[in-house]
């Protein structure tokens, strides 16, 4: 049937979406189906219902594409789509509740408040200790992020990312490795490739070295204990399962010093561009990014 990928959208990753939705389109059509590229930043909701599309591929990122909205919208005109359903989408997108499901669970997730106000930046330095991160927690690919490393940035930081949100998550800096694991499948079936270890010049893994500079190191399998590794995994496919996510995704994990680990987020929507990880994942167990697209849209549902 025909197969609509859905991309660019609204949100402020609106760029790094339009590079994943081409890189997916790109490998459907390689593998002979029937794909249609469809700006839901563009095209309204009337349009996507008569497109006609049998079921569709969400490359979208962020707000009205990763958030339960679009899943919510697809439902209702009963076309499957890959990835999580509505309710695991919007908890996803919400960092703080995502830490709340994690805690209950036992899985380990860093130390957080919650901060409204000014002087709420005060009460997480107090709690938190210095450096701690400020972040917006409904965006990805490290925007509205900032971190704070003493009292004078605390003004600068709170002004930076009240902009993108007015809950934010102040979250306890883990000095150490970043890693993350990219996840297939659902419930039991949930699998994780082996775990990505990311390394960007000077530790600083923004948006810059995300997705424009090349001067990003990605090593996978990431050089670990096998042992710890194996935990990693396992904690990992636990996380995604208790937030109820489906399909695919990938987890964010900071290993400290001291090998131990604490997860950061879930992202139900994860960037398919060529700098992108969940690619990389797939690729060290010998899985093509075109197989791996293929794998994604056969297990969408509505
Ligand atoms: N939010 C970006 C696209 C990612 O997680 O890959
Ligand atoms: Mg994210």
């Amino acid at each position: 049937g025909k197969v609509g990928v859905l991309y660019g959208g609204q949100s402020a990753e609106r760029p790094v979406s339009l590079v994943s939705g081409k890189g997916v389109y790109d490998a459907l059509i390689s593998k002979g189906i029937d794909a249609h590229l469809f700006d839901t930043g563009e095209r309204s909701l009337a349009e996507l219902a008569a497109a006609g599309f049998d079921r569709v591929f969400i490359a979208l990122h962020g707000r009205y594409g990763e958030d339960g909205s679009l899943q919510g919208a697809l439902e209702l005109l009963r076309i499957p789509y890959t990835g999580s359903g509505v309710m695991a989408s919007s908890l996803a997108m919400d960092k703080i509740m995502t830490k709340r499901i994690w805690s209950a669970q036992g899985i380990p997730t860093a130390p957080y408040c919650q901060v409204q106000t000014r002087e709420d930046m005060d009460a997480a330095s107090r709690t938190l200790g210095y450096p701690f991160i400020l972040k917006a927690p409904h965006e990805g690919s490290t925007l509205g992020l900032s971190k704070v490393t003493g009292p004078d940035g605390l003004s600068s930081a709170f002004e930076e990312v009240h902009a993108f949100d007015s809950e934010l998550l102040a979250e306890k800096f883990i000095e150490g490795r970043e890693l993350t694991v990219a996840i297939l499948g659902q419930g039991n079936q949930a699998r994780a490739f082996p775990v990505i270890e990311i390394v960007a010049p000077e530790g600083n893994y923004d948006f810059e070295h995300k997705y424009v500079s090349n001067d990003t190191q990605y090593h996978c399998p990431a050089s670990l204990p096998e042992a710890l590794a194996a935990q990693i995994r396992q904690t990992c496919e636990q996380a995604f399962v208790a937030v109820g996510c489906e399909g695919w995704g990938r987890v964010d994990v900071m290993l400290d010093r001291d090998h131990r680990y604490f997860l950061l987020e879930v992202n139900t929507s994860p960037g398919m561009t060529p700098h992108s990880l969940v690619p990389i994942g797939a690729k060290a167990e010998g899985m093509s990014y075109a197989d791996l697209c293929v794998q994604i849209l056969a297990q969408a549902s509505c």
